[in-house]
């Protein structure tokens, strides 16, 4: 799955910006509440007659300077404030959805945070079909297929992930998965044990953050505890010789995050990010957008400045791409359908 059996031959190193850019892609690993731009958090705060505690969108985006993951989390959790009907978080999905067909996404999965809302008293209704009504407008009006991932806060309890569940039920049929995200250092994955059991009878796909600030350990259990298909980050592996091993032979997907990474300052310069140590290992790694609001690009800006800042070439973006595509939850005639379109651009474009 990891090494690609396309052979790319001569594109030149200045064509990569625009290959990159044209080829088709799976973005797996985005917050949708990540997507909000200051100016819709600005019309969203006017439409529901709340006061921010900016007075314009400039000061709002200067406060987007973080230190590390919670640094910004009490960022992001309180630009999700100002999100209160259907609509709202309808138009938050669709201008997401708008942006990802510029940068030629064929496919994207959707993170979504219900207990940031619910515990506004926003209902757990409202959160998914607002979403899901843009996911399915997605296809007809940009020809992307978008689906529901439903992350549990793990600086919450499992007892509080229960009753989240519970709350999704009636909505079963329009979330795919589960994840479990926010605060990750001291909430390990075990923590989640038991909810994450049932999630799996119930038949959703699952997937976790772990080993973005968190160390290797957390990833382990994340595979052996939780028993996810997908590691969200996930770049910590490279501490552990026998983990490394272990995503290799199980072809654990990672899917990285290389603005967050810089912006929360996992690495500290985005030429010291490991992804292509972790792609020449053979670990099925991708690469996406995480919060692109906040992080300072959508998915394209994450490929064009990952390659430009350390070197990856022409076979790194085929196997990213392909990578995108083998590791997302669609049926595997619909990845044969993407990965053939990938293989049709390459072709096109060398
Ligand atoms: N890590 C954990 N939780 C999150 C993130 C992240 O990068 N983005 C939004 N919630
Ligand atoms: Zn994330």
């Amino acid at each position: 799955m990891s090494s690609s059996i396309f052979p790319v031959k001569n594109i030149a190193p200045d064509r990569l910006p625009d290959l990159l850019r044209r080829m088709p892609k799976a973005e797996l690993h985005m917050h949708i509440e990540g997507s909000l731009e200051p100016e819709l958090i600005f019309a969203l705060a006017q439409r529901n007659g709340l006061t921010l505690p900016y007075a314009a969108v400039e000061d709002l985006r200067r406060a987007y300077a973080f230190t590390n993951l919670q640094s910004f989390l009490d960022i992001y959790y309180a630009g999700a404030g100002v999100l209160l009907h259907e609509q709202d978080f309808y138009d938050m999905a669709h201008a997401y959805l708008a942006r990802a067909a510029i940068d030629t996404i064929a496919h994207a999965e959707l993170f979504f945070d219900p207990q940031t809302h619910t515990a506004r008293g926003v209902a757990m209704e409202t959160v998914v079909n607002g979403l899901y009504r843009a996911c399915m407008d997605a296809q007809t009006e940009f020809g992307i297929s978008a689906s529901l991932i439903m992350c549990f806060v793990r600086h919450l309890s499992e007892q509080e992930a229960f009753e989240t569940l519970e709350q999704a039920l009636p909505y079963r049929d329009k979330i795919i998965g589960v994840g479990l995200d926010s605060g990750e250092v001291g909430n390990p994955p075990e923590n989640f044990a038991r909810v994450f059991a049932r999630c799996r009878e119930l038949g959703f796909r699952l997937v976790a953050h772990a080993g973005e600030e968190g160390p290797p350990a957390y990833i382990w259990s994340a595979l052996d505890v939780l028993r996810v298909e997908r590691i969200d980050h996930g770049v910590q592996a490279f501490k552990d010789p026998a983990l490394m091993q272990r995503l290799v032979k199980d072809k654990v997907p990672l899917t990285v995050c290389p603005l967050s990474n810089l912006k929360l300052c996992v690495f500290p310069r985005l030429a010291d990010h490991n992804l292509g140590q972790l792609l020449d290992a053979g670990i099925v790694a991708t690469i996406n957008s995480d919060d692109p609001a906040y992080f300072g690009g959508y998915l394209n800006e994450n490929f064009t400045q990952t390659f430009a800042a350390t070197g990856l070439t022409a076979q790194h973006a085929y196997t990213l791409a392909r990578n995108s595509f083998e590791a997302s939850f669609i049926d595997a005639g619909a990845k044969r359908n993407y990965v053939d379109r990938l293989n049709a651009a390459f072709e096109t474009f060398v």
